[in-house]
């Protein structure tokens, strides 16, 4: 028996041992212990302080991460060109679609991934556009963006694709969409205090994750 007892031990030991490999692993994890040394983090994680990103394994590809600079005239409206012009009933629902549509990105996320219940906005989003937002002053330079600027900014940067047609459809319907999810969101809410929740981008569903050279192999 005792030696049994033994083998239960040292098997409940192995386990217990792979379960933290798999912990070290899981990008999840850093995220937690960052939160855990800096309070900011609980405010956003994806800013660009990110900790996630400097403890975050796979910061390299994480699109949260703070990375490269962000040519401003890429998010910023060309003069002369504008919203193409749509019934905003039509928009909306076209706008729902793209919002939880993975093909926009090339990263398997969609808008809904990380702003699903108003998740990962800062208070900003509380306020009438044009207005400063902390990512794309970081990484564009821009004192304030325009609701359909922040569409692009968000597709080229945390989704990793190329920025819509500033006169396409998707772009309008996208950009009025956001403008409804804006009417929801409340700053300084549940969800909005803590995008840290489970629908934390950093989290487990990491948008990094399925590039990520450390992330479990299948
Ligand atoms: C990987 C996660 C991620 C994805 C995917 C993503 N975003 Fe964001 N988005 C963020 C983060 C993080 C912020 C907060 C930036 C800040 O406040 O500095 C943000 C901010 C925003 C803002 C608000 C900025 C403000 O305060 O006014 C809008 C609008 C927005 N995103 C729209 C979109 C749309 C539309 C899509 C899909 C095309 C999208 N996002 C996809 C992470 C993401």
């Amino acid at each position: 028996m005792k030696a049994v007892n033994r083998m239960l031990v040292v098997a409940a030991a192995a386990s217990l041992a792979l379960a933290g490999a798999a912990q070290a692993v899981d990008p999840g994890a850093p995220l937690q212990i960052a939160q855990a040394n800096n309070p900011r983090a609980a405010k956003n994680p994806c800013a660009a302080k990110n900790p996630c990103a400097a403890k975050n394994p796979c910061a390299a590809k994480n699109p949260c991460a703070a990375g490269a600079k962000v040519d401003p005239k890429l998010v910023t409206r060309p003069k002369g060109t504008k919203l193409a012009n749509a019934p905003r009933a039509e928009l909306l629902k076209e706008g729902e679609r793209l919002w939880k549509d993975t093909k926009l990105s090339t990263n398997g996320l969609a808008c809904q991934t990380c702003h699903i219940n108003n998740l990962a906005f800062n208070p900003t989003f509380g306020k009438p556009y044009p207005h400063p937002v902390a990512m794309a002053k970081d990484r564009a330079g821009l004192k304030q963006i325009n609701t359909d600027e922040m569409v692009q900014f968000c597709l080229i940067v945390p989704m990793l694709a190329k920025t819509l047609p500033w006169d396409s459809r998707e772009l309008a319907a996208l950009t009025a969409y956001t403008s409804e999810v804006q009417k929801t969101f409340k700053p300084g809410s549940a969800a909005t205090a803590n995008p840290c929740a489970a629908k934390n981008p950093c989290a487990a569903k990491n948008p990094c994750a399925a590039k990520n050279p450390c992330a479990p192999k299948k």
